[in-house]
């Protein structure tokens, strides 16, 4: 059931008798601003009177007029300069609402025709560090796998990691090369993270010393060419606006300058890191050609490959497991290897690949940069496998629409993917890039974990739970009767509100802005956050084991639903619109959309609780009544935290 869809449905006869395209116009229905205006909104009437060249009122008049919708609605409203208000029945509220008690999907029908998509997400780079975006991935992935799978549709979700990038030349030529022996064999993926990171600064030192005196006249020229200009702005009004663009041109070299020095000196500074890099130039090059060796087969690189990969996944999973996170399928990119010629063979027979600068391209129109599928030295690239993996996608796995939750700064991978997809011939696939924007440090800084890894990664998981683990204490021992609960039971609720915290934090934002990653906000117990809606959800098991009642049996009573105060009432609401949220969050991919309808029902329960005895209600009836909204409302919180991948516990 849902609400919206079912007031526009009342709408098609009236407006299809005036317009033909009535699709936009019904968009215009929606869930009223204001309290005062009713419920639901309908102004579509301006629009209209474009279109028919007569006033708005006369035509939301006509539309009245029109409308059947007396079993649901009071008698509509025409307000303003047209709108329709519109305010359901309390009789229909109280029937419809009594129809899903005990009902954990709150009356949401699954769908009519289900789709099968693929949730592209989490998908980090084994055997280099991990970061927070892809823990952000993750998460949201995951929701919106739960989500899809909620609604009825078929879902895979595909862990596309990155193992067989250019990270692993390094590694390999690190491993031969720096490897600590004692250290690989009792935590390999440390080590290898290590080795990584090492092949990586001395590449980068390499790069940098070099240009290092044209960084700094950079700077020079820069500010050169302001005191010139400043000279020449006292007289003309036009250049004195250029100067802060010079300015900041200035800032930025000195940026880049600064940042240099520091590469520069971490290894200048350091002897034994100095000598490696004299003993090994052109590192960067050499690594390379170890990735190059990996990829045309070469039997020693393939074994190392072969050797590294199990621990590497390994520590990936141990992560997943913690977060209660599992993928139907994890084909990494190095599954896609034996298909990678075959799509450039491809691109070139449709004469869609060229040869530009010694690499074969795809340049697809309104971008400036080509699409790289094969690169001069015979690599193939990121763009390959993930053109091979839609074909696979498509073929094998019979898709009709593939979600790529991955950072914003991959935007304009996926609009040349996408794009290059459709003049490939294939256009029966929807393609989307669910992106998303930078968890940030508070000192504005993108956030890091300590140290950078899969390690720091399980450490903040870590810490997240022992400041749960504080809350939870608190919590218990400040309780009148007394603490009630076990060690053990503390632990396994810290547990679900750390991570349920980490969880909610992210998926509350919009996904495209970036937030602040903040351990005070994610854990408080009020506001929108996991902890709010998981001791909500305690608070009302709490209500019923005081009563000694059993929640189904309550919930299953066949009781009416009595709508006695205007709190009652809007909580019921709240509670009959799920599928309209549920719908809002599919339509755009955007887990905040279930957060916000989680957080308002939530708001509305405690208003309710607050103005609306449950315990001394006036009848026995009326108390009844509550307590199967009681019963609704934890159903509602444990079914939308479920879909976002978040648990509850019944005591807290
Ligand atoms: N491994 C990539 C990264 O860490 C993300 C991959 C996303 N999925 C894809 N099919 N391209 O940046």
């Amino acid at each position: 059931m849902n609400l919206l869809t079912l007031v526009r449905s009342r709408f098609v006869g009236p407006l299809s008798a005036l317009v033909t395209d009535i699709a936009p116009l019904l968009d215009m229905i929606r869930p009223a601003q204001d309290a005062k205006f009713g419920d639901f909104q309908a102004n579509f009437a301006m629009s209209l009177s474009k279109q028919l060249g007569k006033p708005p009122r006369e035509i939301a008049e006509a539309v009245k007029s029109q409308l059947q919708i007396d079993d649901l609605c009071e008698l509509p409203e025409v307000a303003g300069p047209g709108f329709i208000n519109l305010r359901l029945k309390d009789t229909f509220l109280a029937e419809q609402v009594a129809k899903i008690a005990g009902d954990d999907r709150l009356g949401v029908q699954p769908a009519k025709t289900p789709r099968h998509v693929i949730v592209d997400f989490s998908s980090p780079n084994v055997a280099k560090p991990m970061h927070v975006g892809h823990l952000r991935s993750t998460v949201i992935g995951d929701a919106i796998s739960h989500t899809l799978k909620f609604a009825g549709h078929k879902v895979t979700s595909d862990n596309h990691i990155g193992d067989w990038g250019t990270q692993f030349g390094m590694i390999i030529y690190g491993y031969r090369h720096f490897r600590n022996q004692a250290a690989f064999e009792t935590e390999a993926v440390s080590e290898l993270a290590r080795l990584y990171k090492l092949v990586n600064q001395l590449s980068d030192y390499q790069a940098t010393v070099s240009k290092l005196p044209a960084t700094e006249q950079a700077v020079d020229d820069a500010r050169n060419l302001l005191a010139q200009q400043e000279k020449a702005a006292a007289t003309d009004d036009k250049l004195k606006k250029q100067l802060n663009g010079l300015k900041k041109q200035i800032t930025a070299a000195e940026e880049a300058f600064k940042s240099a020095k520091e590469t520069v000196s971490s290894v200048q500074q350091n002897p034994s890191l100095l000598a490696m890099s004299n003993a090994h130039p052109e590192i960067a090059r050499k690594a390379r050609e170890e990735t190059a060796k990996l990829h045309a087969g070469d039997p020693e690189n393939n074994a190392l490959w072969n050797q590294f990969l199990p621990a590497c996944l390994e520590a990936l999973n141990r992560i997943y497991v913690r977060l209660g996170i599992e993928f139907d399928l994890t084909l990494g990119e190095s599954y896609y290897n034996p298909m990678l010629a075959g799509v450039v063979q491809s691109l070139k027979e449709k004469q869609l690949a060229r040869l530009s600068e010694g690499a074969t391209c795809v340049f697809v129109e309104g971008n400036a940069a080509p699409f790289i599928v094969q690169k001069s030295d015979g690599a193939f690239t990121y763009a390959t496998t993930d053109l091979a993996t839609i074909q696979y996608r498509r073929e094998t796995l019979h898709a009709n629409e593939l979600l790529y939750v991955v950072d914003k700064r991959q935007s304009e991978h996926f609009q040349q993917l996408f794009a290059t997809t459709r003049l490939w011939g294939i256009s029966d696939l929807k393609l989307l890039h669910v992106s998303f924007g930078t968890v940030m440090g508070k000192d504005g800084k993108p956030y890091k974990t300590r140290s950078g890894d899969t390690v720091g990664l399980e450490s903040l998981l870590d810490e997240a739970i022992t400041r749960a683990r504080r809350i939870v204490d608190e919590n218990d021992e400040k309780r009148r009767e007394g603490a009630i609960l076990s060690g053990e039971e503390r632990a396994q609720v810290a547990e679900i509100v750390g991570l349920g915290g980490i969880k909610y934090a992210d998926l509350h934002h919009n996904r495209e802005s970036d937030y602040v990653f903040d351990w005070d906000k994610m854990l408080a117990t009020t506001g929108d956050t996991a902890a709010y809606m998981q001791y909500a959800y305690a608070r009302i098991c709490g209500i019923f084991r005081k009563l000694n009642l059993d929640r189904n049996t309550v919930a299953t009573s066949g009781a009416a639903v009595l709508l006695t105060c205007p709190e009652e009432r809007r909580l019921v609401m709240q509670l009959l619109m799920f599928g309209n949220a549920v719908d809002n969050m599919l339509s755009e991919y955007r887990p905040h959309l279930l957060t916000t309808w989680l957080y308002e029902t939530a708001d509305s329960f405690s208003k309710f609780y607050d103005r609306c005895s449950v315990q001394d209600a006036e009848s026995e009836e009326l108390r009844t009544s509550r307590l199967v909204l009681c019963d609704l409302m934890a159903r509602a919180i444990r079914t939308g935290l479920s879909m976002l991948g978040i648990q509850v516990a019944e005591v807290m």
